[in-house]
This record gives C-alpha cells, sequence and structure tokens, in this order.
C-alpha cells in the first residue's frame, strides 16, 4: 500500500499522467466501450419512475389532471429508455406498455377521481408484475404513496 502511495506520488511529483483520461485521449473504440458502460441500468430509471408515479397520484388528487397526464407521458417514456439501456427487460416492458399504461391514460382522461383511482392500482399492479417477472418481487409500491416529491405539487416531506 506505502510503496503504491509513493509511486502514485512520484508519477504526480514528475508530471506523469497517472491514468490517461479516455475522453479526449482514448481511440474511439475505447471511448464507446465506456460510455457503453456509463448507460444508467434499470435502477437507475426506476428512481425517476417511482418519483412520477407519486407525482401522478398526488397530481390527480389535487386535480391536477394536465400534470398528472404529463406524468403518464413521462412514465412511457422511461420505460422505452429502460428498453434501450437494457434489452433483456425489452420483453416485459413491452408487456407493461401494452396492459398498464393504456389504463392509467384513460383514467387520467376522465380527470376524475373516482375513475382514477382504480385505474391508479391497476397500473400499480403491472408495476409489480414486472417486478416479479424481473426477479425483483420484493419491490413493492405503496397503493396510496404518502407525499410526491414535484416541486410543482408543493407537499410537505415525510
Ligand atoms: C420492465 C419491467 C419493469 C416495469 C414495467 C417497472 N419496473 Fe420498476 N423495477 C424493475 C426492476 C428490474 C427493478 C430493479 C432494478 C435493478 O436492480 O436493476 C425496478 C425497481 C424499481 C424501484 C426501486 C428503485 C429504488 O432503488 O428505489 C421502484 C421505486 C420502481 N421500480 C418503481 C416502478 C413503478 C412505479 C413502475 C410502474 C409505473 C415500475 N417500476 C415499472 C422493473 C420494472
Amino acid at each position: 500500500m506505502k510503496v503504491l502511495k509513493i509511486v502514485v506520488m512520484s508519477a504526480v511529483f514528475l508530471g506523469l499522467p497517472v491514468q490517461a483520461d479516455w475522453r479526449n485521449e482514448g481511440s474511439p473504440e475505447e471511448q464507446l466501450a465506456n460510455l457503453v458502460k456509463l448507460v444508467p441500468g434499470t435502477s437507475h430509471w426506476m428512481f425517476e419512475i417511482g418519483e412520477r408515479y407519486k407525482n401522478l397520484y398526488w397530481a390527480a388528487k389535487l386535480d391536477r389532471w394536465e400534470f398528472a397526464q404529463y406524468q403518464v407521458e413521462e412514465i412511457e417514456k422511461l420505460i422505452t429508455v429502460v428498453q434501450l439501456a437494457r434489452p433483456k427487460r425489452a420483453e416485459t416492458a413491452e408487456e407493461f406498455i401494452d396492459t398498464g399504461l393504456p389504463v392509467i391514460a384513460e383514467g387520467v382522461a376522465s380527470k376524475n377521481w373516482d375513475a382514477f383511482k382504480p385505474a391508479f392500482e391497476k397500473l400499480r399492479q403491472a408495476c409489480i408484475t414486472c417486478h416479479g417477472k424481473n426477479d425483483h418481487a420484493f419491490i413493492s409500491l405503496p397503493a396510496e404513496p404518502a407525499t410526491a416529491g414535484s416541486p410543482s405539487l408543493n407537499l410537505p416531506r415525510r
């Protein structure tokens, strides 16, 4: 460990590059390979989808139907990003697009909380079904999210 430190420090002292910056100096192949490794995975995109799921619920509850529709559209875009980023999830994502999204789109279009609520439950089931099919059944989702994070909704944090 100590030896490594000395080697690294002398490299810095001598002005030698400790590690070449692949972004400027790498070959196109190396640059491409590194960029592919940097493509965010499912967990990253799901984090955002989770936020939009909460925003969707609260937007409907607060009668913010246009904002609710926007959340559904963004969720759809994010699911297609998952398909591209992680091809092994593409098939189950397609099932979700076919079964989960039309129901919630209708629920939002109704601009009616009583029609929205069962549609939101169906969306939740479709999300959870995909988690199960992808060996992540333990990732549950609340039927009634306690709060939502978008500043546009201005809800208290919990
Ligand atoms: C294509 C299948 C699929 C669909 C559809 C899907 N998920 Fe996921 N989700 C996953 C997988 C797989 C993970 C685990 C990610 C990992 O470990 O790479 C995950 C993880 C999550 C997480 C955990 C993120 C974290 O770390 O806190 C949340 C929240 C989540 N999903 C919400 C949702 C919501 C909400 C929906 C529906 C609107 C949804 N998911 C639809 C596959 C899916």
